[in-house]
């Protein structure tokens, strides 16, 4: 199950995305914002400590920008949240960096680019490389 979060800045694109994971038969859970105007460090703690927690399996935040959200993100221990604009970012967040939370641009993507850009970022595996997990524990030795 895949947990998709927003704040006003980019709920018209988690509108989108939930749309196309609905048509591509993924199911997602909606963890808010509703549209009303948020402050999204809110539901990046949310989405991502139930990331961390292991009641998903991988999370999208939108917001404006998506800078927002991935700095937010990226402090909860356990996640690791790549703001991705191209394809290319979104398939190497998840071979090398096995990246477990996307975050996206709303105000930044156009639609169609930012379905494509959550299609790869879904559809890659963790390439599983001695020096990919070698340098993703580091990162967690971060984490303190
Ligand atoms: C909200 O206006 C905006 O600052 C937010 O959506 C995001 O872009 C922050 O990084």
């Amino acid at each position: 199950m895949i947990a998709i979060a927003s704040d006003h800045g980019g709920y018209a694109l988690k509108q989108t995305i939930l749309e196309h994971l609905a048509g591509r038969g993924i199911p997602a859970e909606d963890l808010g914002c509703g549209g009303e105007r948020v402050d999204y460090p809110a539901y990046a703690e949310k989405l991502c400590r139930a990331v961390a927690a292991g009641q998903y399996e991988r999370g999208i935040l939108c917001c404006g920008t998506g800078i927002g959200m991935s700095i937010a993100a990226n402090k909860i221990p356990g996640i690791r949240a790549a703001l991705c604009g191209d394809c290319y970012s979104a398939g190497m967040s998840r071979q090398h960096n096995d990246a477990n939370v996307l975050c996206l641009g709303g105000r930044v993507l156009g639609t169609e680019l930012a379905k494509k850009i959550v299609d790869t970022y879904l559809d890659t595996g963790f390439s599983n490389g001695e020096s990919h997990s070698r340098r993703i524990a580091m990162i967690k030795d971060l984490e303190g």
